[in-house]
């Protein structure tokens, strides 16, 4: 079950599965993920720094890019999102915080910058569990060849489901919202893998967030400095 829209030629899930309940996305996330506890990871994961460009895949209601601001208000910030109720959301939050955060309606393709320059460090959070195998594996490698050597790339989702009761909470809740087809590769703990895949290097889960709706893995992995180094 998942109510799948079509942005012109490609197809997502909204953030909360269907169009209509993005209004309630806030709150959801807030009630049901223990989000203050996984955003400070991916805060501390990240380490925003002066004059950093922050590229985030799937920014949806800008929740990510007002702690991000919070943490550092001298880091750009670019948020990408193919849905425009969540990006008019995030715009009005940015604006009522003085924030300088973008924010493009647009699926990721490597082009996007700000004033010609591109990001050195890219975040996404509970994208890709919505996306298909394909599109997650797109998005990493896409992410991989954006990022310059020593970029850093930090992905916050639902991964590995790694006891019965986290199995059966996400079972219960996210596959039930977005369907099992593109949840159940991440519940099976692909996401490492495919960061492998796309070459980066020094893979590591940060931290495990156990939640209501199933465990939370927060990912930082790097652009390793050539290809020799990484052993290709
Ligand atoms: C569950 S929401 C997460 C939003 C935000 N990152 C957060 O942490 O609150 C997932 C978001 O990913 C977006 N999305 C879905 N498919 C996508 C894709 N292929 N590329 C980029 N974003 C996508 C949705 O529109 C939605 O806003």
């Amino acid at each position: 079950m998942t109510g799948k829209v079509d942005a012109e030629e490609q197809i997502y899930t909204p953030p909360l599965g269907f169009a209509a309940l993005t209004p309630l996305y806030d709150a959801a996330i807030a009630v049901f993920t223990r989000e203050g506890k996984w955003r400070t990871h991916i805060i501390s994961a990240l380490s925003p720094k002066a004059g950093d460009l922050i590229l985030d895949i799937g920014s949806g209601t800008g929740r990510l890019a007002e702690k991000i601001y919070r943490a550092e208000p001298q880091a750009r910030y670019l948020g990408i999102d193919p849905d425009k109720a969540a990006a008019a959301i995030a715009r009005k939050r940015a604006a009522k915080n003085g924030s300088t955060a973008k924010f493009c309606v647009r699926f990721f393709d490597g082009t996007e910058a700000i004033e010609n320059t591109p990001p050195n460090k890219i975040v996404s959070s509970l994208v890709l569990h919505q996306t298909p195998l394909t599109e997650k594996r797109r998005i990493i490698q896409c992410a991989y060849d954006t990022l310059p050597v020593g970029g850093v790339f930090v992905l916050a989702d639902y991964g590995l489901q790694n006891t019965a009761l986290m199995r059966f909470m996400f079972r219960l809740s996210v596959q039930a919202l977005d369907g099992f087809e593109n949840t159940q590769p991440n519940a099976n703990g692909v996401l490492p893998e495919l960061f492998e895949q796309s070459g980066f290097s020094g893979i590591a889960e940060i931290a495990n967030v156990a939640t209501p709706t199933g465990s939370i893995s927060i990912l930082r992995a790097l652009k390793p400095e050539t290809d020799r180094e990484r052993g290709r």
